[in-house]
């Protein structure tokens, strides 16, 4: 699939955003290494706590599936800026889905791609013992 495609996917994906507080939409559309498309959008609610980004939904939801590996993730949001990833779903993208490519979108589909691990260095890593 095109880049300009997945971001199109992510854009659509945005338009099931229930966003009543920021009024901020945002889709994701992960694409898997098997050609699947998982996709997300934003959901808050009044704990506002328990609100999830576009991008976490998108990875939970092909990961809920059994799926494992991934090459990239497009995510659109109605903004003029390219919206680019919390720091909190930079985390969860590089430890479920290293490999992936980044793709971020502003309201007019124009995008930028980065690597995850560009956009999170020196990550936490888990250790075990
Ligand atoms: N949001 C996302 O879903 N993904 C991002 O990459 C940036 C922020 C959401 C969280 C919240 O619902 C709204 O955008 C405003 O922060």
């Amino acid at each position: 699939m095109k880049d300009a495609e997945l971001v199109t996917r992510a854009k659509e994906a945005a338009e099931n955003a229930i966003v009543p507080f920021s009024g901020f939409r945002v889709g994701a559309a992960l694409l898997s290494s098997d050609g699947r498309l998982f996709l997300g959008c934003n959901i808050e609610n009044a704990s506002l706590s328990m609100s999830v980004c576009a991008e976490q939904v998108a990875l939970t939801n092909a990961l809920s599936c059994g799926v494992k590996s991934f090459e990239m993730i497009a995510v659109w949001g109605a903004d003029d800026d390219f919206v680019t990833p919390c720091g909190k779903c930079r985390q969860l993208i590089l430890e479920f889905a290293p490999n992936v490519q980044v793709i971020m979108a502003n309201r007019d589909c124009e995008f930028v791609k980065k690597p995850i691990e560009a956009l999170l260095p020196e990550p936490f890593r888990h250790r075990t013992g």
